[in-house]
């Protein structure tokens, strides 16, 4: 039997990988958490079967279209509907009465993915009787999970998970009233999306692009290091409003950064947070 011996990627190598993306294509990867990228990595190299980093930085040399694939591929894409069942309770049950009184509320899913938070939220806003006066940006790095999102064609198999969620959650109705099966595929409600804004953004540009009342970013922050998942819980301070809140994922938490005075931990089963000042 022949065994392909598995590519093995150093530190060293991840390093000249990171700083030859950053001077071609002005991404900084060097701030990701290592053990996952050098994974993702090796993984997208026996995919190509390429033996050697160089070999990865030549092809990246030569062309953008596979650079861009290379990105959707290093990006770890998992999600679901009602994901963490708890949490979407709390939201509805301790979160949404305090939105409640505000003529506009602005939400933003960081690293939103192929869109199945945003199909919850919208979902969850509308059960609980909210209209138009919710904003909701959508935003991930990678362009293909944000089309996906747009389209919001699900393979059905997945919305067995996604049901089971959304019963834990304790719903009004049941998830089927939000989507139709066709081919396969459960085709979900575009009426969900009227106030949606897509767009795609690198949270480590540390780019601050509106005040929200509510951000969630979950299961982002646990692919970065220290470092950047610092700057970025800044970022996400600067971006919201006085006594926003702020949720991330069940494992991660952001009780070292320095900026952590500057929110009070409301929820520390389902990692609710809310601005100081
Ligand atoms: C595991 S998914 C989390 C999806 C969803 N928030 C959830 O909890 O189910 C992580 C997402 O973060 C995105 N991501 C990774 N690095 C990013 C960055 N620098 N800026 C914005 N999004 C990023 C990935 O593309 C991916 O869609």
């Amino acid at each position: 039997m022949n065994i392909e011996p598995q590519i093995v990627v150093g530190l060293t190598e991840l390093r000249k990988l990171s700083d030859f993306i950053r001077y071609k294509y002005n991404f900084d990867f060097s701030h990701y958490a290592v053990a996952s990228f050098q994974r993702r990595i090796m993984r997208v190299m026996e995919i190509h079967k390429l033996n050697t980093i160089d070999d990865l930085i030549k092809k990246l040399a030569a062309s953008v279209t596979f650079y861009d694939d290379f990105l959707k591929e290093i990006t770890v894409n998992t999600t679901e509907m009602f994901r963490d069942p708890s949490l979407w309770r709390a939201l509805r049950e301790n979160i949404l009465p305090e939105l409640k009184n505000k003529t506009t509320i602005r939400i933003w899913h960081a690293g939103c993915s192929s869109g199945e938070e945003i199909y919850s939220m919208a979902i969850l806003l509308k059960e609980a009787g909210f209209n138009g006066n919710v904003k909701i940006w959508a935003t991930d790095i990678n362009s293909n999970v944000i089309e996906t999102a747009k389209e919001g064609k699900y393979p059905i198999r997945n919305m067995e998970l996604n049901e089971a969620n959304y019963s834990r959650f304790e719903g009004v109705a049941t998830l089927k009233n939000y989507y139709i099966e066709k081919d396969g595929f459960a085709f979900m409600d575009k009426n969900l999306l009227n106030n949606v804004t897509f767009k795609i953004h690198n949270l480590a540009n540390k780019e601050v692009f509106c005040k929200f009342d509510l951000i969630m970013c979950r299961n982002v922050l646990i692919y970065f290091d220290k470092v950047l998942q610092d700057d970025v819980f800044k970022l996400f301070h600067e971006s919201l409003n006085r006594h926003a809140y702020f949720v991330i994922g069940s494992k991660e938490s952001m009780i070292w950064s320095s900026i952590s005075n500057k929110f009070k931990l409301i929820n520390d089963r389902e990692k609710i947070y809310q601005a100081l000042i």
